[in-house]
Order: C-alpha cells, then sequence, then structure tokens
C-alpha cells in the first residue's frame, strides 16, 4: 500500500523509541522507503545501528556529519518526504515545535518540511493532559499537523491512563489511511504530452523550443502518486532518468510522433493533459542531407503542424481535457479563447512576462480557467507544488 511512499521518521526521546524498530519494519514491508531523525535522547532508548539497518538507510541525528563539516540539509530532508512522522513524539519535542525552536535536526526538519506532519505522541499520563502540552498540541494541529492519539494503557510509570504511544500497527493504518484519502486518481487512466517537439530541419538542424519538460514529469509523477495510470508522451529532454524510469513514457520527436502517439491511446483515457509545447510550424522540405551555406539567404518554408489539443478536443468523449496557454500579452483572454476553440474543460495559463514562471525555470506561477468560468489564481510556487495544485483541481472536477 506504500509503495513508493517516503515516509521521514523523527524519533524522540521517550521509553516509547523502542517501537520504532517495529514501525519501521511495518513501513517498509507496506513498501515504503524510511529515513529516520533521532534526538540524542532517543538514542539513549533505542540504538542509531538498529533502525538504521531497519530502514536501509544511515540513522541522522547531528546537523553535522560525523564531525567532517559536511552538512545533513534539514531543507532536503523536509523536501524529500511524503509524509513527516514524528513517533514517538515528546512533550518536550511538541514544546519546542509549536514555538518554532529548531535546536536539533528533528526540529528543523519539521520547520522545513513542505509535507504533511504527522505525530504520535508519547508521555505520562499527567504530562498528556498538562495545559501546556494540550496547548502545545492544540497550536500544531492549528497549524495543520495531524495526531494520532496516544492510547489508554500502562505507562513506563507504573501509572495507568492515557498517554501510551500508538501501537506500531495503529500508526502504520493511519499512514495507510491517510495515503489512500490522498489517491484520488486511484484507477483513472491519464495521459499527458511534455516537453518540446523538435521538426527537422535537414539531418543536423531542427525548428524547436526551449520547453524543458519539467512541468510536463511534475504533473506525471503528482498524477502517479494520487494512483492513476499515468502515460506521458515526451519530446526531447534532458530530465534525470531516475525520475522518467518510475513512468511510462513513449519518447516523440515531432508534433505529428506526439499527435500519433496521443491519438491512439486517447479512447481509453479518463484525463488528458497538453503540458507540451508543441511546434507550430515544421519545415516543408526537410533536406536529407545537411544543407551547405552556399547562398547569403537561405528561406525556410514551413507548414503548419497538427494541433494535437484541438484534434482530439473534436474527438473528445468523457474524457477531462487540460490544455496549457503560455502566453505574453492578453494572457486572461487568449487562454479564454483557447480553452473555448480547442473543447479543453480547463486550462492552465502561465505568463512569460512573470518573473520565475514558464520554460526552463523550476518554478512557475499559474492562473486556471475551467470551462465553467471559474479562475483560480496561484503564487509562484515550485513546478512540483504547482504539479499538486493542478492535479488536484482536475481530482476535484472530475467524476
Ligand atoms: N497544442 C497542441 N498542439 C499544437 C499546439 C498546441 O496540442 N500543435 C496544445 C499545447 O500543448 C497547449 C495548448 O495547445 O496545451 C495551447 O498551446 P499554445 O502554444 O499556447 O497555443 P497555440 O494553439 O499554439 O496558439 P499560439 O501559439 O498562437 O498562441
Amino acid at each position: 500500500m506504500l509503495r513508493g511512499r517516503k515516509i521521514l521518521l523523527g524519533v524522540c526521546g521517550s521509553i516509547a523509541a523502542y517501537k520504532a524498530a517495529l514501525l519501521i519494519r511495518l513501513l517498509k514491508k507496506s513498501g515504503a522507503e524510511v529515513k529516520v531523525i533521532m534526538t540524542a535522547s532517543a538514542q539513549s532508548f533505542i540504538a542509531p545501528l538498529t533502525l538504521a539497518t531497519l530502514s536501509e538507510n544511515p540513522v541522522l541525528s547531528e546537523f553535522e556529519k560525523d564531525k567532517t563539516g559536511e552538512w545533513n540539509n534539514h531543507v532536503e530532508l523536509g523536501l524529500w518526504a511524503d509524509v513527516y512522522l514524528v513517533a514517538p513524539a515528546t512533550a518536550n519535542t511538541l514544546g519546542k515545535l509549536a514555538n518554532a525552536i529548531a535546536d536539533n535536526l528533528l526540529n528543523a526538519v519539521y520547520l522545513s518540511a513542505r509535507c504533511p506532519v504527522i505525530f504520535a505522541p508519547a508521555m505520562d499520563l499527567d504530562m498528556y493532559q498538562h495545559p501546556s502540552v494540550r496547548a502545545s498540541i492544540n497550536k500544531l494541529t492549528e497549524y495543520g499537523n495531524k495526531f494520532i492519539d496516544s492510547e489508554y494503557g500502562e505507562l513506563a510509570s507504573g501509572l495507568v491512563g492515557e498517554g501510551r504511544m500508538a501501537e506500531p500497527e495503529h500508526i502504520l493504518s493511519y499512514i495507510e489511511n491517510h495515503f489512500s484519502s490522498e489517491a484520488r486518481l486511484s484507477g483513472k487512466r491519464v495521459l499527458i504530452t511534455a516537453g518540446p517537439t523538435y521538426e527537422a530541419i535537414d539531418p543536423v538542424r531542427f525548428v524547436g523550443n526551449y520547453s524543458s519538460g519539467k512541468m510536463g514529469l511534475a504533473l506525471a509523477l503528482e498524477a502517479k502518486h494520487q494512483g492513476a495510470d499515468v502515460i506521458l508522451v515526451l519530446g526531447p529532454n534532458s530530465l534525470p532518468k531516475e525520475q522518467l524510469d518510475k513512468l511510462e513514457v513513449v519518447p516523440v520527436t515531432t508534433a505529428q510522433e506526439m499527435y500519433e502517439a496521443s491519438e491512439q491511446r486517447f479512447a481509453e483515457q479518463d484525463i488528458v493533459i497538453m503540458a507540451a509545447a508543441v511546434a507550430d510550424y515544421a519545415p516543408a522540405n526537410p533536406a536529407d542531407e545537411k544543407i551547405k551555406k552556399s547562398s547569403e539567404e537561405y528561406d525556410l518554408k514551413l507548414n503548419k503542424t497538427v494541433d494535437i489539443a484541438a484534434t482530439l478536443g473534436q474527438q473528445k468523449s468523457s474524457q477531462f481535457m487540460v490544455g496549457f496557454a503560455l502566453e505574453t500579452d492578453n494572457a486572461e483572454e487568449n487562454a479564454r479563447q483557447k480553452l473555448e476553440k480547442k473543447n479543453l474543460d480547463m486550462i492552465v495559463l502561465n505568463s512569460l512576462r512573470e518573473p520565475g514562471a514558464g520554460f526552463q525555470h523550476d518554478t512557475n506561477r499559474i492562473t486556471i480557467f475551467g470551462s465553467d468560468n471559474k479562475k483560480l489564481e496561484f503564487q509562484l510556487k515550485s513546478k512540483t507544488e504547482v504539479a499538486k495544485d493542478i492535479i488536484n483541481e482536475i481530482a476535484s472536477r472530475i467524476p
């Protein structure tokens, strides 16, 4: 159930830390990738070697790596994780996190994490009920964090009451439920076009554009993450192989090839997202041999390529179709026109005038227009975050 999910486990100093070993085993068995961060005091309760062996990853604890001057990058860890699970979470750590105190790696990662954070508290019953602890929990809940309530039972103090960390099996099912509620596209088939197309002038030259395919890749990964069966019809690119290996990719070069690959698979799709920057014109008569520089001027005759979005838009039956509009002027008007002309259900506008948005950048700023006239504006975000916004919006619009 957790195949491919990345779980960062924060272990604090509590007797319940020994349960982290079992929890890691369960998470791993369920298919998750697990990385562990421990506080210094957690290491008095369970050895880092145990958790490193079970998680198959080095356990991190300090900002500095083995006194080498190299640092464990808390920002990267925060970005790596799909979920940051702090289990056991002690009163001490909850208090610090509620007040943005970043005095160890575990706490600093909390402040950098963009993923959901889930706490499984563990403490003695009076501590758990103490107004200051309740205040920390309330504050952290207000900030959008989730809590797996402590359970009733025998405590290390010999007292009996609420405060025991939830059992690892219970934590596992909480995490599995968390992801299955995220899997909003489960069973849906999604085709995404991405990247540029190259139209040959001769065997060594082409007409193309600066599209990197990053937005399309982020969309494909997010749709897959949300449970969809994804096909990425991808133009020439230098995207990271390890990311592409996670997906079914149909490599294409020209607009015609992109059209044929998309058209062949169109009928069985539920959602089609056209993120590709397709060349609008292609050389009319590409040369078989390299063109020599013989004259002062060279005229290149271009013919219009097939408009993939518009052609498929005419064929659509139940498919939910999403296009992109990259504009420099009259952005909103042009985007709305394309939405209508190409018979799309939704269009994502990014303006080339916006700093940090569009081709080659890792960030993007978008506005979404629906065929129902709904308009949604978003902030400048990483393409991964933008992909989440787009996929979430699609998921909320399909039956
Ligand atoms: N598109 C397509 N096939 C094409 C051209 C565009 O599928 N031959 C798709 C793009 O993937 C995008 C949408 O149509 O989803 C709009 O692309 P854009 O280049 O902004 O619009 P064009 O229709 O090419 O119009 P223009 O270049 O004149 O702005």
